[in-house]
């Protein structure tokens, strides 16, 4: 243990956890850091991924819909869920050799399995009673209600996070997430200009699910199958046609939305019918990066370097796509390029969101931007369950 770590459960401990588990139902992602209060250095200590097995998977999946005796499919889901949470939080601490005791608090984000802001609210299914009961530090959960609650999206909130770590002085960027669902995060040069960001539409979530039908696997690996296809331009122009992407934003969506039931509706159409499944997925892969392009021109046209994260940034077909038609949108070249060039993976920004939302919480400041989820204000976010 080194000598330098601040006393158990000190107030003043800058070791924090995050858990992140998104749309994509894949599993969860957490990562251990310290996050100095002063917002000096951040410095990320350790990396888990805990896959979810399928019968969870399952469960969660058919818990976003209603159905019978959902109330207790819901609770013994969570109750599920947290055993992997439990099992990320311990795995973090074993590769750092890090105590709990040394850990200030884990923020979780929770599985997304109603998203209804407009009905005043959203839940992310947990229980983290039971994960502070499991690895005995405080845990911070439920972060977006309190933004419905002021009026907000409570979505997307990790553009406050993408701004802290992603923005630069000098160069208008963009940070896009592409989990289950997309959003985006317009970062102004400099700190003049407020950030703004909002969900763009599916992400993977789609992909995952053709393939899933097709092939029995849960993603195109490096959209090696939907490069193999050719987009359809007709089929690409009916799902464009969808009423959310002409919505100004604050906007946020989900599975509440875009589901397989959704494509099989606009594939049922005959004018699409003959498509094959790699032409489909090609065009699913158009379609994310074309929707997430739009956005970009629309409401970031002055960017000069689109930043990508999430699991779908492991999809070159679809960084390829989405860097030809924002620059043939442009008329420039805008380069799009993976997080790791900013010193952060992909698959550990949403969970470092986590852990930095937590800190927000510890030390009472505000976690929402208003200009991004329509909040009437800056909120705390979170409740607290406390390790003892
Ligand atoms: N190597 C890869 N090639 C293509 N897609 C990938 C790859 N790795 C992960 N993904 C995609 O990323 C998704 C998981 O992304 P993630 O950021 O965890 O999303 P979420 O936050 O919704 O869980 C997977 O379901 C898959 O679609
Ligand atoms: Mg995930």
């Amino acid at each position: 243990m080194s000598a330098d770590l601040d006393p158990p459960r000190s107030a003043s401990s800058s070791l924090y956890i995050g858990l992140m588990s998104g749309t994509s139902l894949d599993g969860v992602d957490g990562v251990l850091a310290s996050l100095p209060a002063d917002g000096s250095a951040m410095a990320t200590l350790a990396t888990a991924y805990v896959p979810f097995p399928d019968d969870l998977r399952a469960a969660l999946m058919a818990l976003q819909a209603s159905g019978e005796n959902e109330l207790q499919r819901e609770a013994m889901a969570a109750n599920q869920l947290v055993v992997y949470y439990a099992q990320c939080v311990a795995e973090l601490l074993e590769k750092s050799a890090i105590p709990a005791a040394y850990i200030r608090a884990v923020g979780v984000h929770g599985q997304t399995i109603r998203h209804r802001p407009e009905l005043g609210y959203t839940r992310q299914t947990n229980n983290p009673s039971l994960l502070a009961e499991l690895c005995g530090i405080d845990v911070i959960a439920d972060f977006r209600s309190r933004d419905v609650a002021a009026g907000g999206q409570g979505a997307p909130l990790v553009p406050a996070f993408h701004q802290a770590v992603f923005g630069n002085e000098e160069q208008a960027r963009v940070a896009v997430n592409i989990g289950g669902i997309s959003n985006i995060s317009i970062l102004p040069a400099g700190t003049q200009e407020a950030t703004s960001g909002f969900d763009t539409g599916p992400g993977n979530v789609l992909m995952d699910a053709w393939i899933a039908r097709h092939q029995g696997r849960s993603y195109d690996a490096d959209g090696a199958w939907g490069a193999s296809g050719k987009p359809d331009a007709a089929l690409l122009a009916a799902l464009r046609n969808e009423a959310y992407f002409a919505l100004p934003p604050p906007k946020s969506t989900g599975r509440d939305l875009f589901h397989i039931e959704w494509l099989d509706a606009q594939l049922a159409a005959p004018a699409h019918v003959h498509l094959s499944p790699a032409d489909v997925q090609a065009t699913l892969t158009a379609f994310t990066a074309g929707t997430i392009a739009d956005a970009i021109l629309r409401h970031a046209p002055q960017t000069g370097a689109v930043y990508v994260c999430g699991g779908g940034a492991y999809n070159a077909y679809l960084l390829r796509l989405l860097e030809e038609t924002l620059s043939a949108g442009a008329g420039r070249a805008i380069p799009v390029l993976s997080t790791e060039t900013l010193g952060i993976a992909p698959n550990h920004v949403e969970a470092l969101a986590f852990a930095w939302l937590a800190q927000r919480f510890c030390l009472r400041l505000p976690g929402n931007l208003p200009a991004v989820t329509g909040a009437r204000g800056l909120r705390v976010l979170g409740g607290l369950y406390p390790a003892q």
